[in-house]
């Protein structure tokens, strides 16, 4: 009986590649293209993995599902890998490892298949998912293990018949609801600027409008749930907001980033939508995480992060942390006021019914209810052991 094997389908050059190369093998493909948000047609996606030679092409559509439990977390968590980068890719795979593996249970396959290289994090992410998911199943990775170098897969490419749109020659990108990532090419050169032609997602300096726009977007217990006083889903929340960047030319990153397989690589990302919306779920945590609790989070964002970023989506610890965030959340309801101008975005306003800042105590005005008598004997313990120390100890 010929041996099925379902593959994370991406429409793209690697992965049209292996389809061939799986096929040549011996293998019955069966190609699962997931809907993440990317701006791509599903007939151009059906149309290559038929091309490619694929047994199936299956369609899923998991945008919502992608903004419900994976973007619910990452906004709640200010996810943002060495502080810059918000997981676009990283989110995605193991959703995406998931909906390849319901496949393969519902086909009989016997193996599924990534079409990462070996120099990335991807293959990380879906073969710890992977093995999480389905211990029992074969992992295929046909780019990383014949070692089809890319100009090579360029080359199969063309030999199959599989069009290759001019940027996918040049660059290596990836994308979905919560961004859009930038590799390779010109851009392996860190010194050198990146070329216009890398974006797409947002506009250039001569394109951005003069005039600034505002947007309010409304918070429930951490989350995105309306924008401009119009409720909304959060896949909604994110398009629009990240639209609306874009045109602005907001959202840019240009990084040096260290992958977990221990390269340094130079990375350009387009995140208007993903940086905009942690900039508002911060200030609104500003305004309603208690102080120990506020500057306690920050290390535990960090580590959500790097779990993340790590493809340990599937473990205990991403589990526990994420425990520990949403009782955090109880209270970060509100609204925040988001300035967007020629190529930045910032908070001008937030407001909350659970907010901890209270005016009778925060104003210099005639309404002051802080008792400052208090402050003396306070300020006089807090620096008493500065105080021994320096008389005994100090040569200050
Ligand atoms: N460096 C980013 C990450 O590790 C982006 C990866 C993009 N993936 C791709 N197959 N082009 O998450």
């Amino acid at each position: 009986m010929t041996q099925r094997a379902v593959l994370a389908y991406s429409g793209g050059l690697d992965t049209s590649v292996a389809i061939g190369w799986l096929t040549e093998q011996g293998y019955d493909v069966h190609a699962v293209a997931v809907d993440v948000g990317q701006h791509e047609s599903v007939e151009e996606i059906r149309r290559r993995g038929g091309l490619a030679g694929a047994a199936e092409v299956r369609v899923v559509d998991a945008v919502d599902r992608f903004a419900e439990e994976f973007l619910s977390r990452a906004v709640k968590a200010n996810g943002l890998y060495e502080d810059k980068y918000p997981m676009v890719s990283s989110l995605a795979r193991p959703l995406i490892a998931d909906e390849v593996v319901k496949v393969a249970r519902e086909v009989g396959a016997s193996a599924v298949a990534h079409g990462c290289t070996g120099k990335g994090n991807d293959q990380v992410r879906f073969e710890l998912s992977f093995g999480v998911l389905a211990p029992d199943l074969r992992v295929l990775a046909p780019i990383r293990d014949p070692g089809i170098p890319r100009e090579k897969a360029v080359a199969l490419a063309a030999e199959w018949g599989i069009p290759i749109s001019r940027v996918a020659a040049s660059y290596s990108v990836d994308e979905n609801l919560w961004g859009r990532t930038i590799e390779c090419g010109p851009l392996e050169d860190p010194w050198a600027e990146a070329p216009e032609d890398a974006f797409a997602r947002t506009a250039p300096v001569h394109e951005r409008p003069n005039e600034p726009t505002e947007v309010t977007i409304g918070f429930e217990r951490g989350i995105p749930v309306a924008i401009d006083g119009a409720a909304s889903s959060l896949a909604d929340v994110i398009r629009n907001v990240d639209d609306v960047g874009g045109r602005y030319g907001f959202g840019r990153v240009d990084m040096i980033e260290n992958r977990r397989v221990g390269i340094k690589s130079r990375e350009l990302y387009e995140v208007p939508g993903a940086l905009a919306l942690i900039l508002a779920h911060r200030a609104l945590e500003d305004l309603t995480l208690e102080r120990e609790v506020a500057h306690f989070k920050p290390g535990v964002e960090r580590r959500w992060s790097e779990l993340v970023y790590d493809g340990q989506w599937f473990s205990p610890l991403r589990l526990a942390l994420d425990e520990f965030v949403e009782e955090t959340q109880r209270h970060v309801d509100g609204e925040v006021r988001l300035r967007f101008s020629p190529g930045s975005c910032s908070v001008v306003g937030r407001r909350s019914t659970s907010s901890l800042y209270d005016l009778s105590l925060a104003t210099y005005g005639g309404e002051d209810a802080f008792d400052q008598r208090h402050a003396e004997g306070f300020v006089k313990l807090w620096g008493l052991p500065l105080k021994v120390w320096s008389s005994k100890q100090g040569d200050a």
